[in-house]
């Protein structure tokens, strides 16, 4: 067995990706180890999954005063001391300048509850439920990609998967799809690139 990938994770709430992880290293499907989670909000209940679980949870909120690059730099050399393979974007929900991005290339996954170039930023399940509403798309979907620059939700995809709209739908049950895809689609990109990682040189 090679050595387990390091993975940062980053997160701004809930955590429920964060947790697919977790459960995914912890019962072997990932050959890899949260070293650390780390969030812009205090009271993201992903701190506490992270405390639960065993690993370093840590607030690194924006300081008064600090620019973006500022915050960003500081947060790069925070993540750089964790000696990451991966930083994982998890509902991460703030965009990373090249301050950050500088320290990862090729190494910084994100997350994306739509499918490439349709909804970017935030509210994408709910504008999606929305455009349905008007009859403007049929289904929406989830993708998974790398982060290379500022671009919000965009860069080279990894993997998406299409999800359902149902007549009946709400909001909450298309919620609840989505996120239910999420968590499969991203431990299941993971688990690639990681084993891509063994053959890849850098
Ligand atoms: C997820 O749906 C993720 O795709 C989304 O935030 C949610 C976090 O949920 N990210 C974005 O919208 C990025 N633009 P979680 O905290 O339960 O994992």
């Amino acid at each position: 067995m090679n050595t387990p990938s390091r993975l940062v994770v980053l997160i701004s709430g809930n955590g429920s990706n964060l947790q697919a992880i977790l459960d995914a290293c912890k019962c072997g499907e990932l050959n890899a180890q949260v070293v650390s989670v780390v969030s812009n909000k205090a009271d993201a209940y992903g701190l506490t999954r992270a405390k639960n679980a065993g690993v370093e949870a840590i607030h690194f909120p924006k300081l008064e005063n600090e620019s973006r690059n500022e915050y960003d730099a500081r947060l790069a050399d925070y993540v750089s001391t964790c000696l990451p393979d991966y930083v994982i974007l998890a509902g991460w929900m703030r965009i990373l300048t090249s301050s950050f991005l500088s320290h990862f290339p090729n190494r910084v996954v994100n997350l994306h509850p739509a499918l490439p170039d349709t909804f970017p930023g935030t509210h994408a399940i709910e504008r999606a439920f929305e455009a349905y509403q008007r009859g403007e798309i049929e289904h929406t979907g989830v993708m998974v990609h790398l982060v290379p620059d500022e671009g919000v939700d965009n860069g080279p995809v990894l993997a998406t998967e299409v999800v359902a709209i149902h007549k009946e739908d709400t909001l909450e049950t298309l919620e609840t799809r989505v996120h239910q895809t999420e968590h499969v689609l991203l431990v299941n990109t993971l688990k690639k690139i990681l084993e891509e990682k063994v053959t890849r040189s850098y």
